[in-house]
């Protein structure tokens, strides 16, 4: 514990954590997460992704609270996640939240501020400013059966933060909304950062992972199958270098690198290292060639994922210098643009 405090407390810490189900026939046992091991700092946004079925949902009601681990640690600032300190510190958002229909944005937001005995006068403030801020000003007294799937997606979390809560739990905040939708709870979730609160949300939708978090954890078959910044995790691999180039006969170019593809007049060439690019580069110009560009190709977090899916597949370098090269310049024209 003295160890504990010297160290910066983490926001939100699960050490080893176990969970079986029983199946009702047979009683036989399925071991849905295996030791799963992350740590969220304060302050940032964590992506906790995985494909359907990974452990997600478990994990989280694991963090709530609602579900009983057989085994594994879980800390909330420190504390352990099931002490009442550790829950007051924490807002959720379940997937596809349900409330009852015929309540106003204002009123269910009142109710939920009655569940935490605050005091009058500062729920009136939070809950205005509340609205406020989930961008629901004009509609606080519409029932809710009005409310398009965004606007329930907003209110949800008003209704997580009616308690300050620091830490939030989002359990597939993305699902179901279209692309204005997502971009709108984008926004709001990078803003809810910005006031120093500290943000855990599951996802499969890797763009909108990609555009806002600090870090990600990557969850698959119940284990965390790599954790780090986004930053280090993606940037950490340039994956391949492509040099594009055109005006230059395909039989030309097959003389100086055989690995390449042709599309729209364009040859995509994809080069293992970087060892090698003057050289092809020059020899390209010699011919008559005209170098379009020369892009290192950086993994996506789309490629990790997909990566860690697929353990047996080769490393996605030698899929980029040997394999799966149209689709790996298809990604590249798009970072280029
Ligand atoms: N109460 C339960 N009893 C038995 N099996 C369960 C129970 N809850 C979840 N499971 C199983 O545990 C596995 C993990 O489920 P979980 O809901 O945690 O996945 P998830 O990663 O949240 O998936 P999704 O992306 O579909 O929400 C699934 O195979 C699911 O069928
Ligand atoms: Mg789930």
């Amino acid at each position: 514990m003295q160890e504990q405090s010297q160290q910066t407390m983490k926001a939100l810490e699960i050490k080893d954590l176990k969970k079986t189900f029983r199946s009702n026939f047979l009683f036989k046992k399925y071991r849905i997460l295996k030791g799963i091991q992350l740590s969220v700092e304060k302050g940032e946004i964590y992506g906790f992704l995985g494909p359907n079925g990974a452990g997600k949902t478990t994990t989280i009601k694991c963090i709530l609270g609602l579900l009983f681990p057989d085994q594994g640690e879980i800390l909330i600032d420190g504390q352990p996640a099931h002490s009442v300190t550790a829950r007051r510190r924490i807002g959720f958002l379940p997937e596809n939240p349900y409330f009852y229909d015929y309540l106003s944005a204002r009123e269910l937001l009142f109710f939920s501020a009655s569940l935490f005995n605050l005091p009058a006068a500062i729920v009136r403030d939070r809950v205005a400013a509340l609205i406020h801020q989930v961008g629901l000003s004009g509609y606080e007294d519409l029932k809710l059966r009005k409310f398009s799937k965004g606007m329930i997606q907003r209110l949800g979390l008003a209704q997580a933060l009616i308690h300050d809560p620091d830490l939030l739990i989002l359990d597939e905040p993305f699902s179901g909304l279209d692309p204005i939708g997502r971009k709108d709870l984008r926004t709001l979730i990078l803003s809810l950062r910005e006031q120093g609160k500290t943000i855990f949300f599951s996802s499969h939708i890797l763009q909108d992972v990609e555009m806002m978090v600090d870090r990600v954890g990557i969850i698959l078959n119940g284990a965390i199958r790599r954790e780090g910044k986004l930053s280090e995790l993606i940037s950490r691999s340039i994956q391949y270098y492509e040099i594009v180039c055109a005006n230059i006969a395909e039989k030309e170019l097959a003389k100086i690198q055989p690995n390449f593809v042709c599309r729209d007049d364009q040859f995509f060439i994809t080069l293992a290292s970087d060892a090698d690019i003057n050289l092809v580069v020059e020899s390209i110009i010699h011919n008559g060639g005209r170098i379009a560009a020369v892009n290192p190709v950086k993994m996506t977090l789309e490629d990790i994922f997909f990566n860690e899916m697929q353990p047996h597949r080769p490393a996605t370098t030698a899929g980029g210098a040997d394999g799966a090269r149209t689709s790996r310049s298809e990604g590249a024209g798009r970072d280029n643009q």
